[in-house]
């Protein structure tokens, strides 16, 4: 099998998450030179995937459904792609390998998982294995992993596995105890609540937020670390400057349950030095640092340098690294003023305008006007947030549509004895918990037309949760439900 129909060959990476339809083996990713091509049973050859780290799962979903392809060619190993192995997909990734010896490590450690981690490592250079002090790991929706999924984990479980560091876990696709109100469908709940049982099993934390940096999953500066989620690996890279690549769901769970990650890409420094300047002639506020994280994230997969950011928060970090994950292969950038007259050189140098940001936000909008629901929350609304949304919906209540943000189950206790959560509530806004809006099915609940102020939203929304999208301001989406 090395030629003639039985291969298929393209030069364009492919986002395993959406851009392939797991139950025909059919590639459906838009603008694909290979839309429509099938899998099964083919060897296809690719650059890399792109897109969401809980694209791995398609790997199982194509195994159960015998759609899978015989074997995956990477020109260039990537985090997502590599789990396809423990399903049985051979992967082979070209160019050089180095070898990495298991013997002197802890003998009770599970050995399949250690092949893999040899194997993931070799295939990106790594000549060793080293501790991580946690994991983050995503792939908890049912909407996401499906059955295939809930074998993979019960498969571990059965064999006694547990996580060796702290690991806490992405967002579920519901709310774990409002999924009534929810409009969440029974058997997805029922679902929903076996998935976290076995992470539970599992040693894993259900904190199930994409935001563990808020609630105790905080590394030091240096620190290697496991991360899947691709907006908190950004984030963990560039803003706590914790070390960690942009690891698929499996794989950081291999990951907590040896306490070992291979030694290559963000965890060694010279890869984490900027390679790209972005100069801003614009100045971004709210909302738009995601517009111009997706537009970087289109442009590079490189660590980019940018210049000109100013006025920004932990929120406006947080969004443009998800947005850069998202639209692209984001896993670090650089935002400290550098010293002027310095001599850094950079392989190539960008310009982010007006037109850039006009252009961005008009690529993810399709329509304007009133939407069936407006969502926030994407990464999960932090305090600070709430407090600004709290102070814009002084004096309004959001009337014909609906509105939710979605946020980490641990500020529960904050926002109820504050008072903020029933404010909002009153105001007619929902706040879910343990959930978001990408991972929820927004599509069987009945939604149509979503507007949000994330960029990362906007476009997970179009393609995961068939949503017609449109993007604006914080400010303007309070006006839009309100007026
Ligand atoms: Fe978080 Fe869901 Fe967005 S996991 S980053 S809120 S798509």
């Amino acid at each position: 099998m090395t030629g003639g129909k039985n291969l298929l060959v393209s030069k364009k990476p492919i986002s395993w998450l959406d851009g392939v339809n797991p139950y025909t083996g059919e590639i459906t990713q838009e603008n694909h030179d290979l839309k429509g091509a099938n899998l099964k049973g083919k060897i296809i050859r690719i650059p890399y995937s792109i897109g969401s780290t809980v694209g791995s799962y398609t790997f199982l979903k194509l195994k159960m459904t015998g759609k899978a392809p015989y074997k995956i060619i990477l020109e260039k190993p990537d985090a997502i792609t590599m789990p396809a192995v423990l399903t049985g997909i051979k992967v082979e990734v070209l160019g050089k390998k180095t070898s990495i010896t298991l013997e002197n490590l802890e003998e009770t450690l599970p050995k399949p998982l250690l092949k893999y981690l040899k194997l993931d490592g070799e295939s990106n250079g790594a000549t060793k294995l080293i501790p991580i002090s946690s994991a983050h790991v995503s792939g908890v929706s049912y909407k996401t992993i499906g059955d295939a999924g809930i074998k993979f984990l019960e498969d571990l479980v059965e064999k006694k596995y547990r996580a060796r560091v702290l690991t806490t876990l992405n967002p579920a696709g519901m709310d774990l105890e409002r999924y009534r109100e929810q409009g969440v469908p029974v058997k997805f709940a029922e679902k929903q609540l076996e998935i976290i049982n076995l992470y539970m099993k599992l040693g894993v934390i259900p904190t199930c937020t994409c935001t563990p940096y808020l609630v105790g999953n905080c590394p030091l500066s240096g620190a290697n670390v496991s991360w899947a989620e691709s907006s908190a690996v950004v984030y963990a890279n560039s803003v706590l400057k914790a070390k960690t690549n942009q690891e698929g769901g499996i794989k950081s769970l291999v990951s907590a349950l040896t306490g070992l990650t291979p030694n290559y890409g963000m965890h060694i420094d010279i890869n984490r030095k900027p390679r790209v300047k972005v100069t801003l002639k614009v100045k971004t506020k709210g909302y738009e640092f995601g517009l111009l994280g997706f537009w970087i994230g289109k442009q590079t997969s490189k660590p980019v340098y940018i210049d000109g950011l100013v006025n920004f928060n932990q929120d406006d970090l947080k969004c443009l690294g998800a947005a850069g994950a998202a639209s692209g292969k984001m896993e670090i950038f650089h935002y400290e003023r550098r010293e002027k007259g310095g001599k850094e050189k950079f392989e190539e140098n960008l310009v982010f305008s007006g037109h850039e940001l006009m252009e961005t936000k008009e690529e993810l909008s399709d329509f304007s006007g009133k939407p069936d629901l407006i969502v926030l929350g994407c990464p999960h609304f932090s305090l600070k947030q709430f407090l600004h949304l709290a102070k814009l919906m002084e004096n309004r209540r959001v009337k014909k549509c609906d509105f939710h943000v979605y946020t980490s189950r641990a500020y529960e206790p904050y926002l109820k004895r504050s008072g903020l959560k029933g404010k909002l509530e009153r105001a007619g806004v929902k706040v879910f918990y343990d959930t978001c809006m990408v991972v929820s099915p927004l599509e069987e609940i009945g939604y149509r037309e979503t507007a949000t102020d994330s960029a990362k939203a906007a476009k997970y929304l179009k393609t995961l949760s068939k949503q017609e999208v449109f993007i604006d301001s914080l400010e303007n989406l309070v006006e839009t439900a309100t007026k």
